[in-house]
């Protein structure tokens, strides 16, 4: 058998409804022969979400595989990254050895990863290794909006008015906010807040850089200015458009099962988590995210 032939056996893909792909054969652990991950790939680049079922992964699994797509990025908040894989980073609402294991207030709002850096996160992958359930329910499902349907589905006179003008993306300003709003993670004084990255401001209407479509970008986690207009329109149209992206319309909702890893592109899609579950349901989750270009 060529390895094409063998690639196509081992594969099952099947569409879950736009965005999302599902392959059932895989496995990342051992590492992912060539002819796979441009599988993969192509899946993500088609649907923006794509999940493998069934994978078990050391944190170093994970991130051999996520190198595939890219350099990785380590997150800024040391103390939810894996000690041994610092490019692992924990989603969770765990307490281990009386410190919370990784982030207790990650995807709180609409979001694309780390768009508050000079290069914002072109992958996320994130494993699933606790979901909360109980009584036969999932809970803790992440949902994903389309960001190429939601630039489209713009009136006209916005889009056009949009084109140009760039978002600042306030690592410090969403950690007070989540802080004051969640109580999850210490509020920081001004000083405090500078050991973080500063705003980065980016095309609120940007190119994929893969698929040359036109996206929606801007996160309500983070977006808090748009430069170009006056501070009284900024203030008016951010609402404006959280509230478009956030549109039913839009939207993918991932139900997760234990060994999900979940691949998505952070320029096609925004997510969100859903806090739906009480705090006696375990949910873990680990986390790589791959660097992108400096968007345009
Ligand atoms: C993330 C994130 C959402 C979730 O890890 O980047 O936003 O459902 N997670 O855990
Ligand atoms: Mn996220």
């Amino acid at each position: 058998m060529s390895s094409d032939e063998q690639a196509m056996s081992t594969l099952d893909v099947r569409g879950l409804g736009a965005p999302g792909a599902e392959f059932l054969n895989v496995e990342i652990a051992s590492g992912v022969a060539a002819d796979v991950f441009a599988q993969i790939e192509s899946a993500l680049d088609q649907c923006a979400v794509v999940v493998i079922r069934n994978q078990s992964l050391e944190p170093a699994q994970l991130a051999a595989f996520a190198r595939c797509f890219g350099a990785l990025q380590v997150n800024v908040r040391d103390e939810a990254n894996s000690g041994a894989t610092p490019e692992v980073f924990y989603v969770s609402n765990v307490t281990r050895d009386g410190k919370p294991l990784g982030s207790h207030d990650a995807g709180r709002y609409w979001h694309s990863d780390l768009c508050y850096l000079e290069r914002p996160s072109h992958v996320t992958l994130l494993n699933a290794l606790e979901v909360p359930s109980g009584d036969g329910v999932t809970y803790g499902d992440t949902e994903f909006a389309d960001m190429s349907a939601a630039y489209e589905a713009l009136p006209e006179a916005l889009k056009h008015e949009l084109t140009g003008l760039r978002g600042a993306n306030g690592y410090r300003f969403m950690w007070n906010r989540k802080a004051q709003q969640f109580g999850q993670r210490k509020l920081l004084s001004e000083q405090e807040l500078q050991k973080f990255p500063q705003d980065a401001l980016h095309p609120i209407v940007r190119t994929h850089p893969r698929t040359g479509r036109k996206c929606l970008y801007v996160c309500d986690g983070y977006t808090h200015r748009i430069e170009g207009v006056s501070a009284q329109r900024s203030a008016t149209l951010l609402p404006e458009l959280f509230a478009h992206v956030a549109k039913e319309q839009f939207r993918y909702r991932h139900r997760w099962q234990v060994g999900d890893l979940l691949i998505w592109d952070n320029c096609a899609v925004q997510h969100r988590a859903t806090f739906d579950y009480p705090a006696t349901l375990r949910r873990v989750m680990q986390r790589c995210c791959v660097e992108g270009s400096v968007p345009y």
